[in-house]
């Protein structure tokens, strides 16, 4: 079921991709519901086991941007973001061409494409002759996995394997750019590379994704970026990053609740059960690579509230915070 990473294991997951079966597998953000992306039965699967409307369409993953951009029509700037970031998490979206399935991209013109890091993945991909398509490997609308216990927990029961790469190295999903228009870049869901360093690389503005508005949210924008999304089965309540006070904490002791800080507490020497933490010094990184796994640990606690305190607006916070904002979305 979970899958060591060995050489027999993974003949035997690229068999199974290759009888149009579905494997979960590694990637640096988050782990992936992963098909054959050029086959119909396969992607049917995806969308099946996952209860994910057919609307939703599905990023795909490649070995290298030369494997990517053939199924693309690529642009100066794609060349230049692939050549910065890949393997990485950035994710592009361009037209497409007819190679790739309507399926896959939900019947869109355009085609999310990625090349992922995560070495057992890259090792994967390279024993098969097709890319994968792969959302993350959660059912729609809960948390994303990133541990391989996540996948089994929640999808076990419907798939026959999961490759085990160990805990995600980013925990939140890549960042999408939309590059169809060259002129003007957008990011369309915010992730581990933040705007501003695309735009240093391109050397051009590139429009955040805080800058759009609900009329743009038509079949341009991901359209799986509903406000409602990422939501565990407890309540999430959110909190400004710095506003929980020392004195709070002390006394924190809600019924069903979890108190979710973005560092350990420096000044508390008895630190009340039900208080958590995602990093131990501040950092960013660190909370993004955690926060899933906390949320997804505190669901199976059987918290029924979880009071969050959120990061700071720049760099990597801003795609924590997108991410806890839908998870707290009624
Ligand atoms: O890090 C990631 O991107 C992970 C790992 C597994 O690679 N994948 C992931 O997939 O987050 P998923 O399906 O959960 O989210 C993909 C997002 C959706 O919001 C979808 O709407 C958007 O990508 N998307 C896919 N194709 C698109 C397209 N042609 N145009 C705009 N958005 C697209
Ligand atoms: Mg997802």
């Amino acid at each position: 079921m979970i899958l060591e990473f060995n050489p027999a294991n993974l003949a035997d997951c690229a068999q199974r991709l290759k009888n149009d079966d579905l494997v979960a597998v590694p990637t640096e953000t988050v782990y992936g519901l992963a098909g054959n992306s050029l086959s119909e039965a396969a992607v049917r699967k995806i969308f099946s086991v996952k209860g994910r409307p057919l609307i939703d369409p599905l990023i795909c993953h490649f070995f290298s941007a030369a494997d990517a951009f053939a199924h693309v029509f690529e642009n100066p700037s794609a060349e230049q973001l692939a050549a910065a970031f890949w393997p990485g998490p950035l994710t592009l979206v361009l037209p497409k061409r007819s190679t790739i399935p309507d399926l896959v991209t939900a019947g869109l013109p355009s085609a999310a494409i990625r090349v992922p890091a995560h070495s057992a993945l890259r090792e994967l991909l390279k024993h098969l002759d097709f890319p994968l398509a792969a959302p993350s490997a959660n059912p729609f609308g809960y948390v994303s996995p990133t541990r391989p216990e996540h996948v089994y927990q929640t999808l076990g029961n419907k798939i026959a394997a999961i490759l085990d790469g160990g805990a995600c190295q980013h925990g939140i999903e890549s960042t999408i750019i939309d590059l169809r228009d060259v002129k003007a870049p957008r990011i369309l869901r915010p992730g581990p590379i933040p705007a501003e360093t695309i735009a240093d690389v391109l050397r051009m503005p590139v429009r955040p994704h805080s800058e759009h508005t609900s009329s743009e949210n038509t079949g341009q924008s991901a359209p799986g970026m509903l406000s409602r999304h990422y939501s565990p089965k407890a309540k999430i309540k959110l909190r400004a990053f710095g506003q929980i006070t020392e004195k709070e904490i002390f006394s924190f002791s809600e019924p069903r609740a979890a108190l979710i800080l973005s560092s350990k507490p420096r000044a508390i020497a008895q630190i009340p059960n039900h208080v958590f933490w995602l990093s131990e010094a501040p950092n960013m990184d660190e909370v993004a690579q955690n926060l899933f796994h906390l949320i997804q640990s505190c669901d199976a606690q059987g918290y029924e509230q979880l009071i969050v305190e959120q990061s700071p607006n720049d760099g990597i916070g801003l795609a924590i915070n997108d991410r806890l904002q839908r998870a707290a979305a009624e």
